[in-house]
């Protein structure tokens, strides 16, 4: 009985370990699978999609700074649009990992 109860801990411990890793919003992670395509690895927007589209090189801190964190959110959450052309389309990411992103798009800026 006791032996069955040390055996338990640990694996629980791990299940806990895990679980809170798998929810837990990784800026980098939603950013390479959900971003980098468009907006670079690097954030300077120099990639075949993000050139197409027109993304602006967020390494620049005017860039950076002429948007707001919630404009960011919103911008990604509900999609971008320039006249007729969709430059971003609306998000299916959690509000947490849309937050997420766009922390890791911070670090970015020189
Ligand atoms: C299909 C290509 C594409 C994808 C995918 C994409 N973006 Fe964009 N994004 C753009 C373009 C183009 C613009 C407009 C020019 C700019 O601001 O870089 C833009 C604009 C932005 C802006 C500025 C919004 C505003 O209101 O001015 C932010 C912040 C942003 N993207 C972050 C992200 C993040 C974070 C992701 C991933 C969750 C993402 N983008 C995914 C192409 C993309």
């Amino acid at each position: 009985m006791k032996k069955l109860a040390l055996l338990a801990l640990p694996a629980a411990f791990a299940l806990a370990l895990t679980t809170t890793t798998a929810f837990a919003a990784d800026g980098k992670a939603v950013y390479s699978d959900n971003c980098a395509k468009c907006h670079g690895d690097d954030g300077k927007g120099a990639t075949k999609m993000g050139t197409k589209l027109g993304a602006k090189d967020y390494t620049d801190a005017a860039v950076q700074s002429a948007i707001t964190d919630d404009q960011a959110f919103k911008s990604i959450k509900e999609g971008l649009k320039k006249d007729d052309k969709t430059l971003m389309k609306p998000s299916e990411l959690s509000d947490e990992d849309i937050k997420a992103s766009v922390t890791y798009l911070r670090t970015f800026k020189k």
